[in-house]
């Protein structure tokens, strides 16, 4: 009985070996690459301040990782952007809380949500990558541990979101994220060593239910970094994102072989067949390949990107598959 298993284990390993013969894998074997090329960062939505900041890093050789973490707390800190970090538009009972994660060239990743009064979500996340055994921490948990680390607690709710919020009680009528009322900053940045990296943060939906977290603190959902093939982040409702593994989907077409550009237009589409419930929302996608070509898709036109290399910083605004009703 035994001989007649070992037979046939090695009958199956020896047609396994025949049909590889001629066979060309889809993209290199896992081994790490070195790579050298030239930096470039694409965050989404007119980001420009937080890709100069991000460029000020790898234009001197920095590390994409920390490119796209100094990049993104540009925005967080900026009051005036309402969909992210200070400034941002609170739940339904006026809390100010925020997601974010980032994820580097090893894989290695961390994230928090729902976390309330500390100005940079991304930090968290970055030192709950670095410092902890776990990927996320949440709540109370995750400001205990902010606040151990020294970081400060802060009022996050200004005047202009709490005068938003007060005018929103008028109506209590919920919106889907639109381009009016867009969201979160996703960052990906390819390094002077050819290391990918990204971040991605914000203060979610406006008006969402108190504890909902979308989709930008979930690695694969809103934000994936694959050193072999590519990152990828997402913008839009993270309810959408989620149900698709998003970033992490856009990566395996691009794995087949799809440009930046079409996997996320692939991403698109299958999203809006599978649940075309959500054809009336907006979801803006972006994607650098390990080659630092790069490319984006909106479901709706008012999508645009950020994009940063060597000849400047540039908005620029990708296809969509519809038009607005
Ligand atoms: N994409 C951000 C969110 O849905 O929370």
């Amino acid at each position: 009985m035994i001989e007649k298993r070992r037979v046939f284990i090695q009958k199956l390993a020896g047609l396994s070996l025949a049909s590889m013969v001629g066979c060309k894998p889809l993209v290199a074997a896992s081994a790490p690459v070195k790579r050298t090329g030239k930096p470039i960062i694409l965050s989404t939505w007119d980001n420009k301040p937080a890709n100069n900041r991000a460029w000020e890093i790898l234009s001197t050789g920095g590390r994409a990782l920390d490119a796209v973490e100094q990049g993104v707390m540009i925005t967080e800190a900026d009051p005036n952007d309402t969909s992210v970090g200070y400034g941002g538009f609170p739940d339904r009972d006026g809390n100010v809380t925020l997601d974010a994660c980032i994820m580097d060239e090893k894989g290695r990743c961390g994230a928090v949500a729902y976390l309330q009064h500390i100005m940079h979500p991304i930090r968290v996340a970055r030192l709950v990558m670095d410092k902890t055994p776990h990927w996320m921490l949440v709540g109370d948990g995750a400001l205990a541990f902010a606040l151990a680390e020294g970081m400060k607690k802060e009022n996050l709710l200004t005047p202009k979101a709490e005068a938003a919020w007060r005018e929103w009680l008028k109506s209590s009528n919920y919106k889907p994220i639109s381009s009016e009322n867009h969201d979160t900053i996703g960052m990906v940045a390819l390094d002077q060593n050819g290391q990918l990296s990204g971040a991605c943060t914000t203060s979610g939906a406006a008006w969402k239910m108190k504890g909902r977290v979308g989709d930008s603190p979930i690695i694969g959902a809103g934000l994936y970094v694959d050193n072999e093939v590519g990152a990828a982040s997402a913008t839009g409702l993270g309810e959408m994102v989620v149900r698709a593994c998003g970033a992490h989907t856009i990566i395996e077409f691009m794995r087949q072989g799809l440009s930046p550009e079409m996997a996320c237009k692939k991403t698109l589409e299958r999203i809006i067949r599978l649940w075309p419930e959500h054809k009336g929302q907006q979801l803006g996608l972006l994607a650098i390949d390990n080659q630092g070509n790069i490319g984006g898709y909106g479901l709706r036109p008012g999508y645009k990107m950020t994009v940063t290399d060597d000849s400047g910083t540039r908005v620029v605004v990708p296809k969509h598959l519809f038009e607005w009703d």
